[in-house]
């Protein structure tokens, strides 16, 4: 036979040897062995060098157009074999069971920060926010609490090391005309201080509410932590009366805890209000707990002073103030008898609210 009529079988049985190859070692055996440096069909080129000058042309055009088709032959084998190499070991089982994608819930201490958020905004609060480490400015001198108020004492607040982080508000470095104002230096003890903060930085009127995180230096026990959260809220308008907060917390409360929630307000002492007031709420839950009144949150009328303090006129305006517990709310709510329970993040208790 011809080296002529060889081509054509030759590429034949080299084409059927590269698609079998089973994976890519295999390949680059085939490979090698037809068109490797020693493979049939380079030797079948090396023969061409014996054939007459009229065989040559034809030959050569042949052996050539079999090489390229061999190459290509080779690169796709070579994609097949790559794309394969890339899938998962183990074939997929559809009759697995599925991946189940826990939903995630809002923890009970925030559905009761935004239940009480949302009845506020019914009647045009906004919410408000301001720093946790604060001074004593804000968190006492402003709302009118003396230096000698027990709540000062180095025992009932968490009092930070000299240096003062950024970003503080006024109370950080001093600037020019703030006098003898104190650097940050303490985690806030009431959300309160945002009061002053608000005040300080708009005219009246003010509608705000602000819940927040506070700190206390209480040891933990069923009903202390060093750390809960209140809701403050601050409303100053021209001729704003106790019927006013008493109207508005009765509305606010009946929203939270039930429509036949009765309220009363007893009267206390808060530096920062006159006069002041205890409020105390009764319902069925509260009967449960073998009660007929719990206290739930102290209010009052803002002390003139407050206002001096922030730049507002007290012959003009007027205004109430009100701060209470979320964790409180939240017990008495969801019949929790451990304030702890709340900081744990044992999803076991959180899935139930
Ligand atoms: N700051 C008080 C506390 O932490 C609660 C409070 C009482 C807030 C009277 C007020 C208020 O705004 O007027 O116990």
């Amino acid at each position: 036979m011809s080296l002529l009529n060889e081509i054509e079988p030759l590429k034949q049985t080299a084409l059927a040897d590269l698609k079998a190859a089973a994976d890519l070692a295999a390949l680059d055996q085939t490979k090698g062995a037809w068109i490797g440096p020693h493979g049939k069909f380079t030797a079948l080129m090396k023969q061409l060098g014996t054939l007459s000058k009229e065989e040559k042309p034809a030959a050569g055009k042949l052996i050539n157009a079999a090489k390229v088709e061999l190459e290509a032959a080779l690169a796709e084998r070579r994609s097949e074999l790559e794309s394969v190499a890339a899938l998962p070991k183990e074939p997929t089982d559809f009759s697995a069971p599925g991946r189940r994608r826990a939903l995630g819930k809002l923890h009970p201490l925030t559905q009761v920060t935004e239940d009480i958020v949302r009845s506020f905004r019914k009647i045009g609060f906004v919410v408000a926010d301001g720093p946790e480490i604060e001074d004593e400015y804000y968190c006492f001198d402003a709302l009118n609490t003396p230096a000698d108020h027990p709540a000062r004492d180095s025992q009932d607040t968490f009092y930070l090391a000299e240096s003062s982080p950024a970003g503080t508000g006024k109370g950080g470095a001093a600037a020019p005309g703030e006098g003898s104002r104190e650097k940050p230096s303490l985690l806030r003890t009431h959300t309160s201080s945002v009061q002053i903060r608000v005040m300080e930085k708009q005219p009246p009127p003010v509608r705000i509410i602000i819940p927040g995180r506070v700190y206390r230096r209480d040891n933990a026990d069923a009903t202390h932590n060093p750390t809960f959260q209140q809701i403050e809220g601050l409303y100053v308008d021209k001729d704003v009366t106790v019927g006013d907060l008493k109207g508005t917390v009765e509305f606010v409360f009946k929203e939270l805890l039930g429509g036949e929630t009765k309220i009363r307000f007893r009267p206390h002492y808060f530096s920062y209000t006159e006069p002041s007031f205890e409020i105390d709420f009764s319902n069925a839950l509260v009967k449960k707990l073998g009660k007929e009144w719990l206290e739930i949150a102290g209010c009052g009328m803002v002390h003139p002073q407050v206002f001096e303090n922030v730049g507002y006129d007290p012959e003009i305006w007027t205004g109430w103030a009100f701060g209470f517990g979320i964790e409180r709310i939240a017990m008495i709510r969801y019949g929790i008898n451990d304030i702890r329970l709340f900081y744990e993040n044992d999803v076991r208790f959180l899935k139930q609210f």
